[in-house]
């Protein structure tokens, strides 16, 4: 794709909005050689300038669009809640930027067919933030399972949990489309699906809190090959983050599969655990990278248009099953 600078010189990066997430992503941002973190845009100018100091960013914008005007900007990370994800991708690439948008994308697939045609008519690249997806955790987990070290598979079972009670949190509003499902149960969802392919059958079940949210959510689904998935999510219940690729011989174990912390696998096969130790590495740093990598030609995208919309198709699919009370065919 090319930049048109000089050989080696890294991608020029832009944040739009000061959330919460962008803490974890900064410190990536500012070791790594291929990105070079310019600027930062917030809805409120003195909120922009503010956070520009505090994070050592070189340029602060009193709006997401006088950022998008800034040619000496080449890629920017979104991080804006989950209704505008589409929204802002297509004003992004549209202003000639590759994107980086934080997950979930959206779980309307129409949106997202949207915005990845916006993309490919600008000539620009749009990826989903999931960020597990890049950790050597996550790859080393799917070559194990493809090299059959657990037989068959046949079952996989995760979670992803926490408590938070604040209604004006994003996650509790229903107005910019949170919940469990789509801010933790995504997580779920994309695991099983890179672990099994694209779910054929798929039902949920929600218990809504009084903000209207799903703050529970369960669910189950079905892939080609009989290889069954089943999930549980929430924002009221206690901190839980797991996976388990099961199979015909044995399981692998993951217990912390979606912020790989610490990194480790357990292959729990005939009675013994064997325990397989993955390098820790910054995912966010490394979904910087590869955006980075392949905006200069030098790497594929990992995540482009066909995961992020067979992800809407199966969310959006879990959300009406839970709404109907009926499973939902794709
Ligand atoms: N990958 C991960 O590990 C991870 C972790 C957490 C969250 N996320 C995702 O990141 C996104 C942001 O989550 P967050 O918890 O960081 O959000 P947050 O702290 O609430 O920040 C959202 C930002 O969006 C901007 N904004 C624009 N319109 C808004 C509106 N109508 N209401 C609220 N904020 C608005 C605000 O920035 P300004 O005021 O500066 O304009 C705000 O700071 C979500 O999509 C979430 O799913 C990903």
């Amino acid at each position: 794709m090319g930049l048109g600078r000089s050989a080696g010189a890294p991608v020029r990066w832009g944040i739009v909005s000061t959330a919460d997430i962008n803490r974890k992503v900064i410190p990536g941002a500012h070791s790594s050689p291929k990105v070079e973190l310019v600027g930062v845009a917030s809805r409120d100018r003195g909120r922009a300038e503010a956070y520009a100091r505090t994070w050592e960013i070189p340029r602060a914008y009193g709006s997401y669009e006088e950022l998008l005007a800034d040619p000496g900007v080449d890629a920017v990370y979104i991080s804006l809640p989950n209704t505008l994800h589409c929204e802002w991708s297509i004003r992004a690439v549209e202003a000639g930027k590759h994107v980086l948008c934080e997950k979930p994308l959206s779980r309307h697939p129409e949106e997202v067919e949207q915005a990845f045609d916006a993309a490919d008519r600008a000539g620009r690249l749009l990826s989903e933030a999931f960020m597990y997806r890049h950790n050597p955790q996550t790859k080393r987990l799917v070559e194990l399972v493809a090299g059959g070290a657990v037989g068959e598979l046949r079952l996989i079972r995760s979670t992803f949990s926490y408590s938070l009670y604040d209604a004006e949190n994003i996650r509790l509003r229903t107005d910019v489309e949170g919940g469990a499902l789509m801010d933790v149960g995504c997580y779920c969802v994309s695991a099983s699906r890179f672990l099994a392919g694209e779910p054929e059958r798929l039902y949920g079940q929600a218990w809504l809190g009084e903000t209207g949210t799903d703050w529970v959510f369960a669910g189950t689904m079905r892939f080609p090959g009989d290889i069954l998935a089943m999930f549980d999510c929430g924002t009221a219940l206690p901190e839980r983050d797991e996976l388990e690729a099961i199979g015909s011989e044995g399981s692998l174990f993951l217990d912390d599969p979606w912020h790989c912390n610490q990194p480790l696998i357990e292959l729990r096969r005939g009675g013994e655990v064997e325990r397989i130790e993955v390098e820790p590495k910054d995912s966010y740093r490394l979904e910087l990278e590869n955006l980075s990598d392949a905006i200069r030609g030098e790497a594929e995208l990992l995540l482009g248009r066909e995961d992020a919309l067979a992800q809407a198709r199966a969310l959006g699919a879990l959300h009406r099953s839970a709404r109907s009370g009926e499973p939902v065919l794709l």
